[in-house]
């Protein structure tokens, strides 16, 4: 890309806070900072100000944010075993422990050999029928007139998948916890990344935040060891992610411990559940902003499937439902920052900048995918965007809502095949409506969420649309 090297201090970024850095603006708003970031060139410099410089004893502290994709193609696949995942805070240290998300080097890249076949392939298109009669269910119990919140609907709907291919029980009863556990989970996140403070300070100070987190996770840790005792008592013949574990070996070839197991079932609870949940959400918003894309997504269905639901053999003839899916990853990515990474040694990237070792590099996909040089006219929704020929125009890494190289989203096939599954199965069904007078604007919290609850109404489909957008 460019033959010249640039050296980090001749970057430039946007102003920020002395003493604070970029922590205060990105606090503020960090959706809109991301996007203004986007004009200072294609890598930006973010000082982390001398409050992080005395806490971390390190002078000129910046982290590095990577706007063009080449060089996140650079960062995540060609150069990846130059980049670490960075340090996490306590809170996220205390979800995740030593689960897949967090682990390096061989222990990730075992770990990874043991996960990856469970989330291809036949094992995945297992779960098809159990995804279809959920969102059947769902869509059968609601009423024709009557108002939901989708995105509450969503994530019972998801942890009910989840739990089942996780533990092979049904959540039932629990899950109000569960998804109030998760959202603690959130707000502890959030905060912790908005001040090197709040990053360093330990769980046992007793914040409101911290405590409610603590409450959250000492109950869904209660169910995840009651489950793994209980099957080491009773071992059962099953598909779920549990067994897969407990007949797992580490890199030493011994059996998993109770703890490692439990992170593990914690990590994909986490990661596998909530983003999912979230993009469901943002699709039902989006396809009630656009009465083409439904139109198109109706056509469709009645196409490939007429009256029955769908199966796992029908997810590839679903092509515009996954152009459908794609945009709204695009629009609400619902990882709309990846980890932070941190080089190992100094690293030139495509762009030419010259990284020196140590450095904290930011990828965004949500900054990415807004931006108007790959995406043009960045906020309208448009599944055409991604049909064969477009998507060929683009770089790769202009699009990178399950992240990229060696740390992939594991989940991104069965992601994938349950967000299209579900959306299928119930847009066979109905219609849903934004109930006027709300606007939705996204929150981001660990996962890119609606900032205030999004309610809709129902509409069976073959109903008389109420008030049809014109878009
Ligand atoms: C729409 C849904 C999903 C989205 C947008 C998503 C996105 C992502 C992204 C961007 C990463 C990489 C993060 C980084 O590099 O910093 C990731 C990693 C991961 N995801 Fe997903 N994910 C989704 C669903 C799932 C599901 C369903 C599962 C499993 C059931 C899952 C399990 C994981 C795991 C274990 C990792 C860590 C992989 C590693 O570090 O090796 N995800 N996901």
């Amino acid at each position: 890309m460019m033959n010249q090297t640039i050296p980090v201090t001749s970057l430039s970024g946007p102003p920020v806070s002395r003493w604070f850095g970029f922590f205060s603006e990105f606090r503020h708003d960090s959706l809109d900072f991301l996007l203004r970031c986007q004009t200072y060139g294609e890598v930006v410099k973010l000082p982390m100000g001398q409050m992080a410089e005395i806490i971390f004893r390190h002078s000129d502290l910046a982290m590095y944010f990577l706007n063009h994709p080449d060089d996140v193609k650079h960062v995540l696949v060609t150069n990846q075993q130059n980049y670490t995942k960075s340090q996490v805070p306590p809170g996220e240290a205390r979800v995740f422990g030593k689960g897949v998300i967090h682990t390096e080097g061989e222990t990730h890249h075992h770990q990874r050999r043991l996960f990856l076949p469970f989330f291809h392939g036949d094992h995945v298109t297992s779960y098809a029928g159990l995804i279809t009669e959920k969102a059947a269910a769902l869509a059968t119990r609601w009423h024709h007139g009557a108002t939901v919140d989708i995105g509450r609907e969503m994530i019972q709907l998801t942890l009910s998948i989840m739990w089942r291919l996780l533990f092979g029980r049904e959540v039932n009863s629990d899950a109000t916890q569960v998804a109030e556990a998760i959202m603690a989970g959130h707000r502890l996140h959030l905060e912790q990344y908005s001040s090197a403070l709040a990053w360093i300070m330990p769980l046992w100070v007793p914040t409101t935040r911290r405590r409610e987190f603590s409450r959250g996770q000492d109950f869904v840790d209660a169910k995840i060891r009651s489950y793994i005792q209980s099957r080491r008592a009773a071992p059962l013949e099953s598909q779920d992610l549990l067994a897969l574990l407990l007949a797992a070996t580490d890199e030493a070839g011994q059996p998993l411990s109770d703890q490692e197991i439990r992170d593990e079932l914690s990590t994909f609870l986490i990661a596998g559940q909530d983003p999912t949940a979230s993009a469901l959400t943002w699709i039902w918003f989006l396809l009630s902003q656009s009465q083409t894309v439904r139109a198109g997504l109706a056509h469709e269905l009645e196409t490939v499937l007429g009256n029955r639901l769908p199966t796992a053999a029908d997810v590839p003839r679903l092509v515009y439902t996954k152009m459908i899916w794609d945009e709204s990853l695009r629009l609400y990515p619902p990882a709309w920052l990846l980890h932070a990474r941190k080089s190992r040694a100094e690293d030139r990237l495509p762009s030419g900048v010259l990284l020196p070792a140590g450095s904290r590099v930011f990828l965004s996909p949500w900054s990415m995918h807004r931006n108007p040089r790959w995406f043009p006219d960045p906020t309208r929704f448009d599944p055409d965007r991604f049909s064969p020929e477009a998507k060929e125009a683009r770089p790769v890494f202009s699009y990178l809502p399950f992240g990229g190289g060696g740390r992939r989203c594991v989940g991104e096939s069965f992601a994938e095949m349950e967000g299209l599954l579900v959306l299928a199965t119930m847009a066979s069904k109905v219609r849903l409506r934004l109930v006027d007078g709300q606007t939705i604007l996204p929150d981001p919290l660990m996962t890119l969420k609606p900032k205030v609850p999004v309610h809709m109404t129902i509409e069976s489909v073959g109903t008389p649309e109420r008030h049809p957008t014109t878009a």
